[in-house]
């Protein structure tokens, strides 16, 4: 059965806006941020609290947040470590999200650790932010397949699922950051995920549409009763430290389907894609997600 209802978790802002190259001025970020929460997303990724010379495009995480904390919708912000706890805490945020690998070789790329030690780094970084009273997602990236790897094993995966949710994480978020799942290969790992113990309302997923696959792995998730799906208005995005991943699967796309299938969002896909549009402006390139051509052209 199909879920009625669905959250989205937009990270255009974050994972969007992390892999371009010139710097996007603080301001229209945050107009970014309000006219995605105008369009009716709630969920709104805004940043990350990361090493600014590791992420220059979003090394003014300081100055934006302040400019959007009072919109009335969740803000969630990336963490890599303590540091990055205490910047996002000391600015309020209500939302943080650590991020693991289910490989090595991501660990080692995105953040200078092993895999258990970047757990270890997590660990008190989760329980302080409880202990704040904030809500913990912990992402895992390379969950279907890696660059340097290739096929990775649904142990493996589950294995830093488990870890993340022992550590007390409110919700997980299976990363396919180079876009090569395959719906069955996503039903095999909720499957195995649920089996040990991993409850499906607590897990989201976030494709990446390299191949042309993230709508129906999506389709694959609600159809296993996932109602947490993570995307990126217009298209958006890329991860500066995995080669060959593309933008998240677009917000608009997601919402298409959705509507088509009768499930709410409550975003409204005039805006949103209005939004893409006046955004793709200020990068200066067209939105590669074909129902904001689509909307856009006609
Ligand atoms: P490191 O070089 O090992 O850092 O980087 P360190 O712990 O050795 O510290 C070195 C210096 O950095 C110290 O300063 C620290 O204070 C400072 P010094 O004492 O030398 O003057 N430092 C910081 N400064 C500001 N904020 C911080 C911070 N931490 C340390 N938070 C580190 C390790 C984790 C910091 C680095 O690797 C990093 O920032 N990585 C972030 C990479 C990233 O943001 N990647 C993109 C997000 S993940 C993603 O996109 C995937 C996802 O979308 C899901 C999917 O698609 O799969 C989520
Ligand atoms: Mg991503």
């Amino acid at each position: 059965d199909l879920p009625a209802r669905v959250r989205i978790h937009e990270v255009g802002a974050r994972d969007g806006l992390q892999n371009e190259k010139t710097a996007v001025p603080t301001e229209v970020k945050a107009e970014f941020i309000r006219r995605l929460a105008d369009a009716g997303l709630t969920t709104i990724e805004a940043t990350s609290f990361v090493h600014p010379k590791w992420v220059p495009q979003l090394a003014d995480a300081e100055q934006l947040f302040p400019l959007v904390g009072d919109l009335g919708v969740e803000l969630p912000v990336l963490v890599p470590n303590q540091r990055g706890l205490e910047r996002a805490l000391a600015l309020g945020a209500r939302r943080i999200a650590v991020f693991a690998s289910a490989t090595e070789s991501f660990a080692k790329a995105n953040l200078n650790r092993t895999v258990d030690e970047s757990l270890a780094v997590f660990d008190p970084v989760v329980r302080q932010a409880k202990d704040a009273g904030a809500h913990v997602r912990g992402y895992v990236s390379m969950c279907f397949g890696d660059p340097w790897e290739g096929a990775v094993p649904l142990h493996q995966v589950a294995r830093v699922c488990t870890a993340l949710r022992d550590m007390g994480c409110d919700e997980l978020s299976l990363g396919d950051t180079i876009g090569v799942a395959t719906p069955g290969h996503v039903l095999e790992l909720l499957s195995l995920l649920n089996e040990e113990g991993v409850p499906t309302n607590t897990i989201g997923v976030h494709f990446h549409d390299t191949y042309g696959q993230a709508l129906a792995n999506t389709y694959a998730a609600l159809e296993h009763g996932v109602t947490t799906v993570d995307a990126s208005a217009g298209g958006l995005g890329g991860c500066p430290y995995a080669k060959s991943a593309t933008g998240n699967l677009a917000t608009e796309d997601l919402v298409w389907m959705l509507q088509g299938l009768g499930i709410e969002t409550g975003v409204d896909l005039g805006r949103l894609t209005a939004t893409s549009v006046w955004m793709a402006e200020q990068l200066g390139r067209p939105s590669p997600s074909r129902t904001v051509r689509a909307l856009s052209h006609k």
